[in-house]
């Protein structure tokens, strides 16, 4: 394992995701985590991330040295890369020399470990406000910027690496090979972190976890669930039973679509229960967001407890084995819900913040070290097609949370009307692939006054919200064509009655979440 320490920024994720497409397992660990216990889990190598703060700032979270002597190799970047210089005795100013975006980064020791290979001046991307302007004792100064006389550094003696800029970024062009060469070059790692061994080690350990027992599956329709249930099935086969909860809160033909194409292409054991009903009578009268997710979540739990008894019944003496319930909570969830990496909680998560305090069955979580490309790469290794694979995602809470006041049946109507024709029109210009996803939301507490024909109307606003994204933690609104924006609008407010205006969110993430709620 390669521990990334996150100093609080954005990065820390993306750099964990790079080293992991070096083909090199990651995992994210705060800051504030004691360098003993960072130690104690035996890391081949630890990064030390960018982050928001200037090495001067009271409460700058700081860097305990005896990391760097622990024979552990350590790669700073831009912040860490500062902690670093500071920590071993070396200079860092706040001397005004700010940078910030693309820059000329010169290497003046052409076959140093890191920069081997690559090209005398490169671009790279650089946000800071402090400089380095002299190495610590021991270490070669390998690059330069025109404001930074020290923007690189090593000490190959004591595996101790460092650059001012983010090779994490794919504006820094030799970035992704600067960071191998400090996995492969400077820490000496073998890649081993493939598609392959990810579903060998799990199947593995799924198997010794459940043993003879049973689990049963959260099915959502989704490429998380989906892929997490092919490879659970993959470890225990007829032990584990699919359980598709139709809550109410999917888009037109979703349903048809998980009982039809995913069966189609695993043979899993499904079963279908029908829940609306008790999700809208438990989502009467409430519009807070979060209780909503709450809500939603919690009768997730009940609904499967509720199949799982079932289960157990036709089971007879075998029943009481049915003790697992599988679910697709990626690693970012894991991260963005505060979980162990002492990261703010934005969202609770369906997957994980929204879960009962009473559960009562043990979780399989099989994708919980996973990114999503990673996720997908698995899906294919698996056997599972595209049109599953490449699904966009769509939140656990459904419709739930993209109608902006109280969930009602009609108002449920008028949102998947709305949503099918967007879908439609999107597929239709073969846009899928390069949206993350869009979702559409109904502001179902505003009314805006519409003529139509010689009739006044007074009808709801829909905001469409397509996006482009990497990873979901960040996005950008999609410049979608006007063309294709006139056609849906002219669409939706023909076809749909009662909306009557149709908007489009261009914010990006952050400031703004991608869904509405
Ligand atoms: P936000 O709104 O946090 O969404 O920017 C990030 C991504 O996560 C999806 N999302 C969810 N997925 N359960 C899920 O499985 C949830 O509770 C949930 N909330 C948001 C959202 O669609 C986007 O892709």
């Amino acid at each position: 394992t390669v521990l990334v320490v996150d100093f609080g920024a954005q990065y820390a994720q993306l750099i964990a995701r790079r080293v992991r497409e070096a083909r090199v397992y990651s995992e994210i660990v705060p800051s504030t985590t004691p360098v003993a216990e960072i130690l104690a889990r035996r890391p081949r190598a630890v990064i030390l991330s960018g982050g928001p703060a200037s090495v001067y700032a009271e409460n700058a979270p700081g860097i305990d040295p005896a990391l760097f002597d622990a024979g552990v190799p350590v790669f700073g970047m831009c912040y860490g890369f500062q902690l670093m210089a500071q920590a071993l005795g070396g200079t860092v100013d706040n001397s005004g020399a700010r940078e910030y975006g693309r820059t000329v980064l010169s290497v003046s020791v052409p076959d140093s470990t890191l920069f081997e290979g690559t090209p005398a001046e490169q671009q790279v991307w650089m946000s800071h406000g402090d400089a380095c302007s002299a190495a610590p004792e021991g270490f070669t100064v390998t690059a330069s910027t025109d404001t930074v006389p020290v923007a690189a550094f090593e000490d190959d003696g004591r595996r101790l690496y460092g650059v001012q800029h983010h090779p994490e970024v794919l504006h820094s062009t030799y970035g992704q090979q600067v960071l191998e060469h400090f996995l492969h070059r400077g820490a000496g790692i073998t890649p081993s972190w493939t598609t392959g061994s990810i579903v060998a080690e799990q199947v593995e350990e799924i198997r010794a976890r459940v043993g003879s027992r049973r689990a049963i599956c959260a099915l959502s329709g989704g490429v998380d669930s989906a892929v997490a249930a092919a490879l659970v099935q993959r470890a225990i086969g007829d032990q584990l039973t699919c359980v598709y909860v139709d809550h109410g809160l999917m888009r037109q033909g979703e349903s048809e679509q998980v009982e039809k194409d995913f069966v189609a292409a695993t043979g899993v054991r499904l079963r279908v229960v029908d829940a609306a009903d008790r999700f809208l009578d438990a989502l009467a009268g409430v519009s807070d967001p979060e209780r909503k997710r709450k809500i939603i979540g919690r009768e997730f739990i009940r609904v499967f407890e509720q199949a799982q008894a079932e289960l157990v019944a036709e089971a007879g003496e075998a029943g009481e084995d049915v003790a697992f319930l599988v679910q697709g909570t990626l690693y970012p969830d894991v991260v963005e819900s505060g979980g162990g990496t002492g990261t703010a909680s934005i969202k609770s998560h369906h997957n994980v913040g929204g879960l009962p305090d009473d559960l009562e069955f043990e979780l399989i979580e099989p994708l919980r070290k996973l990114f999503k490309d990673e996720v997908r790469m698995v899906g294919r290794e698996l056997g599972l097609p595209e049109e599953i694979v490449h699904r966009q995602p769509f939140p656990g809470p459904g419709l739930g949370i993209r109608i902006v006041g109280e969930v009602t049946r009609e108002r449920l109507d008028l949102l998947r009307a709305a949503d099918a024709i967007v879908r439609e029109e999107l597929t239709g210009a073969g846009l899928d692939r390069q949206i993350w996803q869009c979702p559409v939301v109904l502001l179902a507490d505003v009314r805006s006054v519409g003529v139509q024909g010689d009739g006044r109307t007074y009808g709801h606003p829909v905001v469409l919200r397509p996006v482009t994204s990497e990873d979901a933690m960040t996005a950008d609104w999609s410049r979608l064509p006007y063309d294709l924006l006139a056609r849906i609008s002219t669409r939706i407010t023909n076809e749909v009655r009662d909306i009557n205006r149709v908007t489009l969110d261009i914010t990006s993430k952050p400031p703004g979440t991608i869904e509405w709620e």
